[in-house]
């Protein structure tokens, strides 16, 4: 039998999470959403390109969590995107509500799942869903850092006309404009970039990525990223439920580690069967700690708002 992935929100994320998972043969895939035929609609079509796309994964779309019960993976893309303008923090207290929502559902249908978050502001709602599902933190993630890592290796490509597959890139911190490019463990083939380009230009590919998300927001006018939001969903998907060991950046639970307790930010973390299967500390310059240290402050002023909330 084939595992099976939930996916919570129908929109532009979880339709092409459900996608991509479906495509790959990962799992049998079930779309949940509120809005009545919405997710039915995208399954069925999404299962009538199945002779095309050559793959047997059943997707299912629902309005309940009947049919989502016993899965190893809840994606949770519920929630409002961000519009221009609008920060990712804007979006707090209308997404706490929904996260908390359909992760006591889902979490109830499948008290075994692995769940990564995607619905932003992403840091904070990792907490609301930690809460909302009672699970251990090993297996509550949000995906964040793969996607930052992906903006930075794509502008490390492009800069340097190289493959994407020659890079490599790490994204720390949280899910905002406070997120901590490291060029130190960047590379191309092994080379790090300080090598390969100036500081001017490294900076200015650092800052790029931070605004990675609102240069997109600007661009789609309506609605904000999902193609590559999506792919790195379902890359953690994929080592989890492939038990791969894999190593990448994910917004985990901290309990000590990199000297924060109780907080989710993002680290390198090697995902495997059961979710986080160690958090891997690296030594950071006083630099580099400084800027984490900044990103924990705002994700820490997140998680107030939401005390405040009740959340
Ligand atoms: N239960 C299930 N689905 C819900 C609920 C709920 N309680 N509330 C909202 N949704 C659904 C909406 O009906 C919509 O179909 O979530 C979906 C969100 O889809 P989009 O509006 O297309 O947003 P999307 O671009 O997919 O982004 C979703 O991911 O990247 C983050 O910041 C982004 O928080 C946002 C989330």
């Amino acid at each position: 039998m084939r595992q099976k992935i939930t996916v919570i929100g129908a929109g532009n994320v979880g339709a092409t999470c459900a996608q991509r998972a479906a495509e790959k043969e990962l799992a049998d895939v079930v779309l949940v959403d509120v809005v009545e035929g919405l997710p039915q609609g995208k399954g069925l079509d999404l299962s009538e390109a199945r002779p095309i796309e050559s793959h047997d994964a059943a997707v299912a779309g629902a309005n309940d969590y009947e049919a989502t019960a016993g899965s190893d993976i809840i994606i949770v893309t519920a929630g409002i995107a961000r519009k221009p303008g609008m920060s990712r923090d804007d979006l707090i207290k209308t997404n706490a509500g929904i996260v908390d929502t359909v992760v006591r559902a889902a979490a109830a249908a499948s008290p075994e799942a692995v769940i990564i978050i995607v619905s932003n502001p992403l840091d904070a709602m990792c907490h609301v869903a930690l809460k909302a599902s009672g699970f251990p933190s090993a297996r509550v993630i949000g995906m964040a850092g793969v996607l930052d890592s992906a903006r930075f290796r794509y502008f490390i490509a492009e800069a340097l006309d190289v493959s994407v597959e020659n890079t490599h890139a790490f994204v720390l911190g949280g899910h905002g404009d406070t997120m901590v490019p490291l060029p130190r463990f960047s590379t191309v083939a092994g080379i790090p970039i300080t090598e390969l380009m100036d500081p001017d230009q490294i900076q200015a590919l650092c800052e790029r990525t931070a605004n990675g998300g609102a240069e997109i927001v600007g661009l789609l006018k309506t609605g904000s990223a999902f193609y590559a939001p999506a792919s790195a969903a379902v890359q953690m998907a994929d080592a989890i439920l492939k038990d791969k060991k894999k190593i990448l950046p994910c917004a985990a639970y901290l309990q000590g580690q990199y000297g924060y307790n109780d907080l989710y930010i993002g680290v390198p973390v090697k995902l495997g069967a059961g979710g986080v299967v160690d958090i891997i500390e690296i030594d950071l310059t006083a630099e580099e700690k400084a800027a984490l240290d900044h990103s924990a402050d705002a994700v820490r002023g997140l998680v107030k708002d939401l005390d405040k909330l009740g959340y």
